[in-house]
């Protein structure tokens, strides 16, 4: 993959840097900022480099419409908090606005382009449109280097057609989400243990067929783990359940048998009346996993998994966790995941390495107050994360060979 270091001498140049600055939105508020944090060191080292700074990203999914509530200008506000410089937001992605406000650049300039989905062809399913559009952006600039490791899955126009016209590299954050996932995933240091949580296997099925003949042991939790022990025979009451990936997950036992792969499923469960609405009145109970009442629903693993689960995970050189173990949003239901993010922190303190895949987990993570030091890496990609460690190859990576 080449770096930045390949783009050569790049003081006065005008640098089109793609980011992942797909944050949570509380109206205007910005209520988790790891992502705007993470693309600091890109844009510091370009800015120090005296290159002249484009950023651009998406927020949401607008389907190519502007949508005025997922406008980038908060984004452009926090930023130009954290980098201690005014972020200048351009109305548009590669028109009247963004010419001139790229034209007005001085070297270590930072300005934003407005949201690249606000345009219908930046997710067009139609090549050459998201190419044509592309090259209009591309105009913009001297050189595109790719750091939303966010949307490395997916082939859209800002991340991959861009790579066609101008010349291209990895951005600092792509470059060590690249190296952090790869260490976990290629000869990595044994035992490995994978833990898997949220709410579906289907979301997860990739992640465990690739992984069934590499990790040493799988750690199930979160609304996916009431599929696993159905398939073992436990009657699950009102939890989730994916009744028509009951025979997979039985294929994936057996597949883990034959391959030595241990498979850690909560021994207890924490249940309650139903999925916690905010007004209503909450009374969890702790019951064994193989019987969970008819009328209650699994929200959480109970305190012994908790144990079970925090121990598998010290004991293990490299540890990869993606998705929470329950309802991590109300305190009652907090514990498991909680217990899970204590485990990696005390594994990296015996030295393995211990990797927070992104999304949910990230945010569980810094919602529940770990300081982020504690982690080895904590990536910045949701979706991207998981097609990592599918084994897929990523068109957003590829564009960068
Ligand atoms: C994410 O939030 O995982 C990335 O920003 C990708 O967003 P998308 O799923 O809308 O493409």
């Amino acid at each position: 993959m080449k770096t930045i270091k390949d783009l050569g001498e790049l003081t006065g140049k005008r640098v089109l840097v793609r980011a992942d600055f797909n944050v949570p939105l509380d109206g205007t508020t910005i209520t988790d900022d790891g992502r705007i944090r993470a693309a600091l060191p890109t844009i510091n080292a370009l800015r120090e480099a005296g290159a002249k700074v484009i950023l651009m990203a998406h927020l949401g999914r607008p389907k190519g419409k502007v949508v005025p509530e997922l406008s980038l200008a908060p984004v452009a506000k926090r930023l130009g908090e954290l980098i201690d410089a005014n972020v200048a937001l351009a109305k548009d992605t590669y028109g009247e606005d963004a010419q001139a406000k790229v034209a007005a650049m001085n070297s270590g300039d930072a300005v934003m382009l407005e949201n690249v989905r606000f345009n219908p062809e930046e997710t067009s399913k139609d090549a050459a449109e998201r190419s044509a559009y592309a090259k209009k952006i591309a105009q913009l600039a001297d050189a595109f280097v790719s750091d939303g490791f966010g949307v490395v899955h997916r082939a859209q126009g800002s991340n991959c057609a861009i790579a066609e016209f101008l010349p291209s590299a990895a951005g600092l954050l792509v470059e060590k989400e690249v190296n952090a996932l790869s260490k976990a995933t290629q000869n990595p240091e044994r035992p490995l243990t994978v833990v898997l949580g949220g709410s579906k296997v289907s979301d997860k099925l990739g992640v465990i067929e690739n992984l069934l003949d590499k990790a040493d042991r799988l750690v199930i939790g979160g609304g996916m783990v009431f599929t696993f022990l159905k398939a073992q025979g436990c009657e699950v009451g009102t939890s989730l359940l994916e009744e028509d990936m009951i025979d997979t997950v039985r294929k994936y036992i057996e597949t883990a048998k034959n391959n030595n792969v241990e498979i850690v499923l909560p021994t207890d469960i924490v249940v309650n009346a139903a999925f916690p609405a905010a007004d209503a009145v909450i009374a969890p109970e702790t019951v064994s996993a193989d019987a969970i009442p008819a009328d209650k629903m699994g929200l959480d693993i109970g305190p012994e998994s908790q144990k079970l689960f925090h121990d598998k995970i010290v004991d293990s050189k490299t540890v990869v966790w993606n998705g929470p173990m329950g309802v991590f949003e109300v305190a009652q239901f907090a514990d498991g995941t909680r217990a899970v993010a204590q485990g990696l922190v005390d594994a990296s303190k015996n030295g393995a390495f211990s990797i927070v895949g992104g999304g949910d987990s990230a945010s569980a993570v810094r919602n529940l107050g770990f300081d982020e030091n504690g982690f080895s890496h904590i990536s910045t990609g949701g979706g991207a994360s998981l097609e990592f460690l599918e084994g897929k190859e990523l068109p957003g990576l590829k564009v960068l060979d």
